[in-house]
């Protein structure tokens, strides 16, 4: 067996047909929501979510895939908060997947990939989530500005 640091999950963009799919990730997510004060979604709101996400051409919403089974999502935005630049709203992995590496390599994976043509990227924390930010500091992002009373950027040049 492969040790899981050195596996990457593979990400896959989830259309409005993944639905049910990303439903399951916020299900086994729920402390997430709880934090937030607010309980996962309904799979219909799950559904709108990405019906929206496809009509908007810079955003982007993925799966994280660990082997056969969906681990996680990232969500994120190009050309975002300006052009040449993107920001991350959101990566969850399922709570039963938690330490494995897997919210660190999605996050890395990601960067590589936009480095090219994008300058910094940034990270959206919603409320107080200090695990949240001790992951992406970790992953070597800095606390940029307040976007309001619940809501901390962090940034990373690329
Ligand atoms: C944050 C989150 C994505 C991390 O995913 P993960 O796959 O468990 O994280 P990793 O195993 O890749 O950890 C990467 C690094 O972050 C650190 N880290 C991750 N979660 C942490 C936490 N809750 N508290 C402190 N550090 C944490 C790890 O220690 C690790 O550091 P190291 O590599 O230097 O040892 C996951 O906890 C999650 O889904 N949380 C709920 C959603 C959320 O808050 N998302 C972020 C805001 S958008």
């Amino acid at each position: 067996m492969i040790p899981s640091a050195e596996r990457t999950p593979e990400r896959w963009p989830a259309g409005p047909e993944a639905a049910p799919l990303l439903h399951g990730v916020y299900l086994a997510s729920p402390g997430y929501f709880h934090q937030l004060g607010s309980e996962p979604p309904a799979l219909a709101d799950v559904a709108r979510e990405l019906e929206a996400a496809a009509r908007d051409p810079r955003r982007r919403i993925e799966l994280l895939y660990w082997g056969v089974e969906v681990a996680g999502v990232l969500d994120y935005k190009l050309d975002h908060p300006a052009p040449g630049e993107a920001a991350i709203s959101l990566v969850l992995v399922a709570e039963p997947y938690r330490g494995r590496g897997i919210g660190r390599a999605a996050v890395t994976a990601l960067e590589a990939e936009l480095a090219p043509k994008v300058r910094r990227l940034y990270a959206v924390v919603y409320g107080k989530n200090p695990g949240a930010e001790r992951f992406f500091t970790a992953l070597g992002y800095r606390f940029w500005k307040n976007g309001g009373p619940a809501l901390k950027w962090f940034a990373k040049p690329l």
